[in-house]
């Protein structure tokens, strides 16, 4: 099948190469001329494991390729994905201006029949607004043609994209046209052989059912994140609950892990955006409010047990952090709590010395080069005269370090555990000032 995607992204980049994997015909237009450039080269520009032999595969095969040609783009698909961001507008809500520009593009160009699909995460009510835009610029050009404009919102989970592309759990399809439900049927079907993946419904039910599914998934977060507060104030251990809890069937181990707050693309944006559509039909989302808010504060803990730590005198001091992405496996800092905690340490005039796996070329696109913020070749590096070593991360390689080099390099045994990576009693023996999350009297071990 002949399929265009717009926006080469996280989501739009593995859609598309995963697509031609499988021997559609893929065109990706992206309006960012560098991104394009650089992907003729080679040269993938996010870590997302399995992404890059993947392009590379369909790239050379002719399956897969880039462009800015936006009518070349338009002419090729028979299906044109729109895979562009959303970012959340001043209050909240998703800010549509990427997708109605894609919109309007398609409308532009196109001179046949065409199905465009939704796969940006966008509010209720969106596949309404894409299709009244597409309907007013054919109007201008005075021309009647058919298109139909289907929700299909993306689940991938950066860091396992490419898998969760090829093997999905679900595919939802929100439409209620026949010929568009089988159209969908024949471009996912080699996703679909194991066992029926595709869920079909509503347009309006389809966009909410992404929200619901990644508020769900925020608010699991934000509840154990709660307890571990609780647990601290309580002298009770964060992670023994977790595992009493996991074991019921109905609630289960996954997701349930306590830390410094979620970050990423998607949960925080997700949740205010809900947040906002709930509120513009005047119902009041007292849980995902408390869901955010929650949120907020656990990812200025690791800022308090610092300053509390240092009496508030950071000022000079050096930090080590160790992980900067929002989540292991990705190179995706956005919203990320390393980036809360950094930036609350420059407010107070200390230095950050940091060392991600993946995320450390992102950092220095962010922050650029700035005296206080010093990017290490190793994790041991980031530790040279620190104070103290933050995780926010975790990454497989910071569960099991050396803790002898760790105490030799830090002028203080200070470690403070955004990802509960350690035993409280380990720590204890070592003789470091461990601070974890959620766990009882033991969140300052010693002294
Ligand atoms: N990142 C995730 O894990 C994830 C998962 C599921 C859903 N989503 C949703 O998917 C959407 C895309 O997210 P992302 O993380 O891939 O975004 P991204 O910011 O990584 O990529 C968006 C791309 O769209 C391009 N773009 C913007 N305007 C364009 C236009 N007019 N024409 C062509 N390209 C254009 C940008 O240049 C950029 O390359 C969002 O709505 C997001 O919420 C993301």
């Amino acid at each position: 099948m002949k399929v265009t995607v717009f926006g080469i992204g996280y989501v739009g980049l593995v859609q598309a190469a995963v697509l031609a994997s499988v021997g559609h015909n893929v065109i990706c237009v992206d309006i960012d001329q560098a991104k394009v450039d650089n992907l003729k080269k080679g040269l993938i520009p996010i870590y997302e494991p399995g992404l890059t032999p993947l392009v590379e595969e369909t790239y050379k095969n002719g399956l897969l390729s880039f462009t800015t040609d936006a009518k070349a783009g338009v002419e090729h698909g028979e299906v044109q994905f729109i895979a562009v961001g959303t970012p959340p507008d001043e209050d909240g809500s998703a800010d549509l201006k990427y997708v109605l520009a894609v919109a309007k593009t398609i409308a532009t160009h196109m001179n046949e029949p065409k199905i465009i699909i939704d796969k940006s995460t966008v509010p209720v009510g969106t596949a309404d607004k894409v299709t009244a835009k597409i309907a007013s610029v054919l109007a201008e050009r005075n021309i009647d043609l058919e298109f139909n404009v289907v929700s299909n919102p993306e689940f991938l989970k950066e860091g396992a994209a490419v898998s969760d592309c090829k093997k999905p759990d679900r595919i939802v399809i929100g439409t209620d046209n026949e010929a568009v439900r089988e159209t969908m049927r024949e471009l996912y079907a080699p996703f679909n052989r194991n066992h029926e993946r595709m869920i079909f419904m509503d347009v309006r039910s389809a966009e909410l059912t992404k929200y619901a599914a990644n508020c769900m998934l925020a608010t699991k977060i934000s509840f154990m994140n709660e307890m571990s507060n609780l647990a601290e104030l309580l002298g009770a251990d964060i992670e023994a609950v977790r595992h009493g809890i996991g074991s019921d069937s109905r609630i289960g181990y996954q997701f349930i892990y306590p830390g410094c707050g979620y970050g990423g693309s998607c949960f925080p944006k997700d949740v205010q955006a809900l947040v906002q559509t709930a509120n513009k039909v005047n119902y009041k989302p007292a849980l995902l409010e408390a869901v955010e808010s929650v949120n907020y504060k656990q990812k200025q803990k690791l800022f308090t047990h610092l300053s509390n730590h240092f009496n508030g005198k950071l000022a000079g001091k050096t930090i080590a952090i160790w992980g900067l992405s929002f989540k292991p496996q990705t190179d995706d800092m956005r919203e990320a709590p390393a980036r809360e905690l950094m930036e609350a340490l420059w407010q107070v005039k200390a230095n950050v010395q940091a060392y991600d796996p993946e995320a450390m070329e992102e950092c220095q696109r962010i922050y650029g080069s700035r005296s206080d913020l010093i990017l290490s070749g190793t994790k041991e590096a980031a530790l040279k005269n620190a104070d103290a070593l933050v995780i926010c991360t975790e990454w497989s390689q910071f569960k099991a370090p050396d803790f002898d080099i760790i105490a030799e390099q830090l002028n203080n045994k200070v470690l403070i555990d955004g990802r509960n990576l350690f035993e409280p009693s380990l720590m204890k023996k070592k003789s470091f000032t461990y601070y974890a999350i959620g766990r009882g009297d033991s969140v300052k071990i010693t002294k």
